[in-house]
């Protein structure tokens, strides 16, 4: 792996009213933990990795941490490890394991890790602290900020959660390099989620930088990671709880998303559902007459630009509808959806045509997702 002469560390912080969540975002950072000494010196440390990860990080970054105890704790990697199951599983080995309150959680992986791993720290002892290593493109811009920590039920996602913010987010964008380009590429959908939801510049940026990123550019990528969490922390310092109906405007996409996802049995990953999602919230807006279709346009090519693949796998729309049911953002059980108002200009609506909504999913174009 190429080296690389940056070195620049970059700080960000997300207020909150009882405290801080403080992210640094350095090239290198999983190499160099000593930034990590005063948070785990002298604590129990629990470290929550998966698999692949594991093999890939855990030792270099084992070597260099200090405390005054050390518990590793291996999951599967992907998806379907974010269960009730392995909830169970790891807080029954923090109880065997004696850990206090005073313990501190690491998550060191993807999205899966943070969520799981976040969603214990929520709960274990009525809430312990937790630190992130996030290490991949969906982790480091979206998942490991903002404090939403949750498991997956049968019945769809992120059902079972809790608000929890974690006390540093630890950010090496080298990390990225080893991501198979398929996961990166799911990364980009959250990525360009938010030039789509809240910034026609960033937007703009990410139609410029998109080669870089597609190539791993160290540069562009912790460029992409910081203009995606600064975009974030607006909008989650506004509304931190979802209260608000602010905040709802970062889950564009994902209505249809989490849908696609959960009835594809988890085939389809969570960004390549969400880059559906978004594609399917900008044609709803067109044919609702709020998008021009330039714009719905634009946001398809950046997204194909980005080897997303926009089709659908062979589901129904009766197979995706029943999960619009259960969706967090309904209230006295009316659809809500984030839909467009113009490039950059997302809104949560809920008094719009449902059957333009019927209508799109009935046309929307399918295609053979075996071969991913
Ligand atoms: P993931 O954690 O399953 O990671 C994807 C795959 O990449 C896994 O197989 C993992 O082992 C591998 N991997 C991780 N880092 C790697 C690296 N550096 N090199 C090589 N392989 C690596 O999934 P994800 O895409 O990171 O996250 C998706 C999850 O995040 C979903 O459950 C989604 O709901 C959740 N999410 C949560 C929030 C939030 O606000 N809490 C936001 C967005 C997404
Ligand atoms: N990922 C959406 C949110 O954090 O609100």
């Amino acid at each position: 792996m190429k080296p690389l002469q940056c070195n620049l560390t970059q700080s960000l912080r997300l207020q909150l009213r009882d405290g801080e969540s403080r992210i640094f975002i350095q090239p290198g950072a999983l190499q160099n933990t000593q930034h990590l000494d005063s948070w785990t010196n002298d604590r129990d440390v629990f470290i929550l990795c998966d698999e692949t990860v594991a093999r890939l990080y855990l030792d270099p970054f084992l070597e260099r941490l200090h405390s005054r105890r050390q518990i590793i704790h291996l999951i599967p990697p992907g998806e379907t490890s974010k269960t009730i199951e392995q909830y169970e599983r790891i807080t029954w080995n923090l109880v065997k394991q004696h850990f206090g309150r005073d313990m501190l959680l690491i998550g060191l992986g993807g999205g899966v890790v943070g969520d799981l791993g976040g969603f214990v720290a929520a709960t274990y002892h009525r809430g312990v602290d937790y630190l992130l290593c996030p290490t991949t493109l969906i982790a480091q811009t979206d998942a490991s900020v903002g404090g939403k920590t949750a498991v997956n039920l049968p019945g769809g996602k992120n059902l079972v959660g809790a608000f929890h913010h974690p006390l540093l987010v630890y950010i090496d964008p080298l990390v990225l390099r080893t991501l198979p380009p398929r996961e990166l590429h799911a990364g980009l959908a959250e990525v360009i989620k938010y030039g789509v939801a809240l910034d026609p510049e960033n937007f703009e940026w990410l139609e410029g930088h998109l080669d870089g990123l597609l190539g791993f550019d160290a540069l562009d990528l912790q460029d992409a990671i910081r203009m995606a969490l600064t975009l974030k922390i607006a909008v989650v310092e506004a509304d931190p709880e979802e209260r608000l109906g602010q905040r709802a405007i970062l889950n564009l996409g994902h209505t249809f998303g989490h849908a696609i996802e959960t009835a594809s049995d988890y085939r389809v990953l969570h960004g390549e559902a969400v880059a559906i999602g978004i594609l399917m919230a900008a044609d709803l807006s067109s044919r609702l007459g709020w998008l021009d279709t330039t714009a719905r346009d634009r946001i398809q090519s950046l997204l194909e630009r980005a080897h997303l693949k926009l089709t659908l796998p062979s589901l129904r729309t009766e197979d995706l509808l029943p999960y619009f049911d259960r969706d967090k953002k309904n209230r006295k059980g009316h659809l809500k959806l984030v839909l467009l108002e113009a490039l950059g200009k997302a809104v949560l609506a809920e008094r719009f045509d449902m059957t333009h909504m019927i209508d799109m999913l009935n046309d929307w174009p399918q295609s053979d997702w075996s071969m991913h």
